[in-house]
């Protein structure tokens, strides 16, 4: 790691948390909030979690890991109740996060030289709170307004991806209107992909309300449950092959994204795929394997699309690349996540580590880069 220090300030500089929110990975949020409480730098960063209820409002929380931990299959949630409500102010210049207190005049909390948004899936991971970010002209951490939002909807990601030639599998897209006016058509739309198929809300993530079907009989459900998340729906040909994921951080000084060596996950036969339960809950039925075992010139071909696939989509500063390998060893991408599952144990810093990057170093390279970078258009 190169040792260029950020412009530093007379002060420690002030990272804001942001985590929970409002999507249906507030808790995994949470959890991640945890695991990087845990793990930064307190001689080096300022801390101020900043929790985001379920209804969105921005709270002061605890700087405490155990509160956010995800124990005994128990989720974490921010609630009102967890303290003062917050604003971040969106004067240029001012950066700074302000206390409502009912009936007291707003006090400053204090000023923030770096939000570290720890949030995943929609109004928090596609380029809502990015935007915000934008307008308060603070520096944050991972990609901005547009990568998010196209990282987030599988539709738009496979167009850009496919825009640039980089391989992804065939699909078809259910826009809001088309399922209810007319499901035989989709139906016979979807068909001509084949079986199984993936039926996905084209916006959510943690496969919330993915379903594999195997007969056409039960597509209605799987669109429906994919429509409880979002009314637009992705539905793929399902891929066989193994699921290998990659880690990619940013360029330092304007040099290439970084990639790590890939993982590998195996879910056992008691999840269809790798589900909600299988992601979080159920570990005794994962192995995430790291490095994966495959061939060098295929670990190869992974890291060089993972690193395409960030640039592509004009990501910043982390996103983890999803792939299958087939068996004859084709490399198809499955999806980008510009803000991966981020706990201490999750697959992004386990590859990391596997690279050479302990998890408390790859928090702080990854401050040290939004701090590098500029505010504004880049
Ligand atoms: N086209 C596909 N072929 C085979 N398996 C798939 C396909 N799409 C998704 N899956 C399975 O479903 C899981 C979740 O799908 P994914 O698109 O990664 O959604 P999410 O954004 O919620 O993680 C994948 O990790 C994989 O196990
Ligand atoms: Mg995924």
């Amino acid at each position: 790691m190169s040792q260029t220090q950020p412009e530093a300030p007379a002060r420690k500089p002030r990272v804001a948390l942001l985590f929970g929110g409002r999507s249906g990975e507030h808790a995994i949020s949470a959890a991640t909030a945890a695991g990087v409480l845990g793990a930064i730098d307190r001689d080096r960063y300022d801390v101020v979690p900043v929790g985001i209820t379920r209804q969105g409002r921005w709270v002061v929380a605890a700087d405490d890991v155990d509160r956010w931990r995800i124990t005994d299959g128990r989720l974490p949630e921010v609630t009102a109740d967890d303290g003062a409500e917050v604003v971040l102010s969106l004067t240029q210049g001012e950066k700074a996060l302000r206390v409502l207190e009912p009936g007291e005049v707003p006090s400053v909390l204090g000023d923030v030289d770096v939000v570290f948004p720890l949030l995943h899936g929609p109004f928090g991971e596609d380029g809502t709170v990015q935007g915000l970010l934008e307008l308060a002209d603070v520096h944050y951490v991972g990609a901005g307004v547009l990568a998010s939002a196209v990282g987030m909807d599988k539709h738009f990601m496979k167009l850009v991806l496919a825009g640039h030639g980089l391989p992804v599998g065939p699909y078809e897209v259910l826009k809001p209107h088309e399922w209810t006016a007319d499901p035989e058509a989709c139906t016979d739309r979807v068909a001509a992909l084949g079986l199984p198929l993936f039926v996905k809300p084209a916006r959510a993530g943690s496969s919330l309300g993915i379903s594999r079907v195997d007969d056409l009989a039960d597509l209605p459900a799987a669109v429906e449950a994919a429509r409880e998340h979002d009314p637009k729906v992705v539905v793929e040909a399902g891929i066989v092959g193994r699921e290998i994921e990659c880690a990619v951080l940013g360029g330092r000084d304007g040099e290439r994204p970084r990639a790590s060596l890939p993982g590998e996950i195996v879910v056992d036969d008691t999840h269809a795929f790798y589900d909600f339960e299988a992601k979080y809950l159920d570990e005794a039925h994962v192995q995430l394997s790291c490095p994966a075992d495959l061939p060098d010139d295929v670990t190869a071909r992974v890291r060089d699309l993972a690193v395409r696939t960030f640039e592509a989509v004009e990501a910043e500063g982390l996103s983890r690349v999803d792939v299958f390998v087939t068996p004859d060893h084709e490399v198809v991408v499955n999806e980008i996540n510009t803000m991966p599952g981020f706990t201490p144990y999750s697959m992004y810093p386990r590859m990391w580590e596997a690279t050479g990057m302990t998890y408390p170093e790859l928090v702080d390279e990854l401050i040290r880069l939004a701090l590098e970078r500029p505010t504004g258009l880049r």
